[in-house]
């Protein structure tokens, strides 16, 4: 695993699929060597993170590629992602002075609420005529990563002690639309809930990266981000 860890950030996607997803939180935590450093558990964290959105941003442009018709912009209003009534700060400046218990918060309410649709996105790939073996192996791997993130946030949760309601995250209504036997539907679905996840994942990353220098390197980490 340690290998693993270490590779390059700029492995190959197909290298990145056949890193193992065990999880590596707690487990880690009981070898008799003591728990993992907050550092390393951001860095494990942000190692998820970003090869989440590598990931993300993969079968984002395959759809592009194969499956985009520009008339949406004109025929169909772009719905907002049914994670956008999570706040979340937006500039830079905003992201450094929200508090570290409110940006996990955040990040775990988005990480949450991207467990269900993941699995809807993972089985509608099959549905897409045209698209690769890869993106299916890949929707499979930013399903299991989502997971496992979701759980490493919440070792780190725990070790914060912040609290937290473990209930309520906003749910994704686009079931349907995404197995509709209109194509146009479908698909249209289908890029809406792709193009979510790849700013989604994106800002569960930004995020995790200023929180690894504010929390691990003291906020002095220009190298790191
Ligand atoms: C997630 O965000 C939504 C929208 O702001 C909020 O209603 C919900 O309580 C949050 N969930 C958690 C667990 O914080
Ligand atoms: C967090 O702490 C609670 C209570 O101590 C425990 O039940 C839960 O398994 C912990 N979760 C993780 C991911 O460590």
């Amino acid at each position: 695993m340690q290998l693993a860890l270490s590779l390059p950030r700029h492995a190959g996607v197909c290298m990145l699929l056949l890193v193992s997803t065990l999880p590596l939180w707690e487990h880690v935590a009981s070898k008799p060597t003591g728990p993992l450093s907050m550092e390393a558990l951001y860095n494990r964290v942000v190692d998820h993170s970003h090869t989440t959105f590598v990931l993300a941003a993969d079968i984002y442009r395959e759809f592009d590629l194969k499956f985009f018709k520009r008339s949406w912009f004109t025929d169909r209003p772009l719905s907002l992602c049914h994670t956008a009534p999570i706040y979340t700060p937006e500039t830079r400046e905003q992201v450094h002075e929200t508090k570290t218990e409110d940006l996990l918060r955040a990040i775990v309410n988005i990480t949450h609420a991207w467990e269900e649709p993941l699995k809807h996105l993972l089985s509608a790939v099959p549905t897409l005529s045209g698209a690769s073996d890869n993106m299916l192996k890949t929707a499979k791997a930013v399903k299991d990563r989502n997971h496992i993130l979701l759980e490493g946030l919440e070792t780190i949760l725990n070790r914060t002690q912040v609290e937290y309601e473990d209930d309520a995250y906003p749910d994704w209504s686009g079931v349907s639309d995404l197995q509709s036997t209109d194509e146009e539907t479908r698909l249209f679905t289908f890029f809406n809930l792709c193009r979510c996840l790849k700013r989604d994942t994106h800002k569960v990353d930004t995020f995790l990266k200023v929180l690894r220098c504010r929390v691990a390197y003291n906020n002095e980490c220009i190298f790191y981000q």
